[in-house]
């Protein structure tokens, strides 16, 4: 398939839809590539910069689909993704839609399947950058879905995030990684401020204590792919702190935390964990067996 101005331009067109905080920079990201680039938004007047810059800014959903053979889609909420796809028409049989929306991994399987029954191939993309961090080297986007656009538009897709991935055939896995990442980070950050409140209750300076104890703390990060493989496998040889001996140490952490009128609910939660597994008789299990009590039996 190929459109006018593609036939002008030894890059693909790209249209995108959506001209929030992301959506604008896709866009002018794939300007600054050489793309012929169509947009369309909601709010007609987000695009005014961007056809400055020399984007065509289409009226209506079903000529900025009919304009590119990629269609990127970046908006808030998949159910909104899936609608303004769907005032398209016809238009879309044929095309390879791209969506860059987040939400979970049956929201993007939902949309991959609608679209792929109208003819047009899929693939979703997690973008692990705020919008100033696209087209970076180091950008990392995790796509899922169609290897066909993928591979049509892996240069294309290189200009706004140089670390882009296929993970997997299923539109629905990026969504996951995105939520691992995330659910690691916040895990992670509210374990560090929880100490760094400790810390500055005493007057200690966060950063020294950085300073003096960051082996420590990077060898945390160090140990996941140890316990990635114990879960995976379900074995939680103990081969570094058995449960047992994690208990006093929570039980401290949460003794001292109280005492300095810091809030105790972060290690109280974990304390509850360590207390189940141990009540079930793993006390010479490592730490991986908490896993299990995050699985709802
Ligand atoms: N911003 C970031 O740094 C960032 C980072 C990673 C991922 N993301 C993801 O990128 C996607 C877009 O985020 P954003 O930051 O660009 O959001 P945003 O700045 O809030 O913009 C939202 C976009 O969605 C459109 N929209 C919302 N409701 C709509 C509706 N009912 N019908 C039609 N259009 C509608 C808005 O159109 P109007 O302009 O007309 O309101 C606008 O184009 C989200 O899934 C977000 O999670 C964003």
């Amino acid at each position: 398939m190929s459109t006018v101005s593609e036939r002008n331009s030894p890059q693909p067109a790209v249209t995108v839809i959506g001209l929030g905080e992301m959506g604008f920079t896709l866009a002018g990201a794939f300007l600054d590539g050489g793309h012929p680039t169509t947009v369309w938004n909601r709010t007609p007047r987000k695009a005014d910069a961007l056809v400055a810059r020399g984007a065509e800014r289409s009226a209506t959903v079903r000529d900025a689909v009919a304009a590119s053979p990629l269609v990127v889609v970046s908006v808030k909420g998949n159910a909104t993704a899936r609608a303004i796809l769907e005032s398209s028409g016809d238009a879309l049989s044929g095309r390879s839609v791209l969506n860059l929306t987040d939400g979970t991994s049956a929201e993007a399987r939902a949309v991959a399947e609608w679209v792929t029954d109208r003819g047009a191939q899929y693939l979703h993309g997690q973008i692990m950058t705020i919008a100033p961090g696209i087209g970076g080297a180091e950008t990392v986007i995790f796509y899922g879905g169609s290897d066909a656009v993928f591979d049509r538009f892996e240069s294309t897709l290189r200009l706004i995030g140089g670390r882009g991935t296929l993970i997997s055939a299923d539109a629905g896995v990026p969504a996951l990684y995105g939520m691992a990442v995330h659910g690691t980070m916040w895990g992670a950050l509210n374990g560090f401020l929880h100490s760094a409140a400790l810390l500055s209750s005493e007057g200690i300076e966060v950063k020294r204590f950085l300073d003096d104890a960051g082996p420590s703390v990077a060898a945390l990060v160090a140990s996941f792919p140890m316990i990635a493989d114990e879960v995976d496998r379900g074995e939680y040889a103990t081969r570094y702190g058995a449960l047992q001996h994690h208990r006093p140490s929570v039980e401290d952490l949460v003794r001292e935390s109280e005492a300095r009128n810091i809030d105790a609910g972060f290690p109280g939660y974990t304390l509850g964990l360590v207390t189940k597994a141990l009540e079930d008789g793993h006390a010479d299990d490592s730490y991986s067996r908490v896993i299990e009590y995050f699985r709802k039996q």
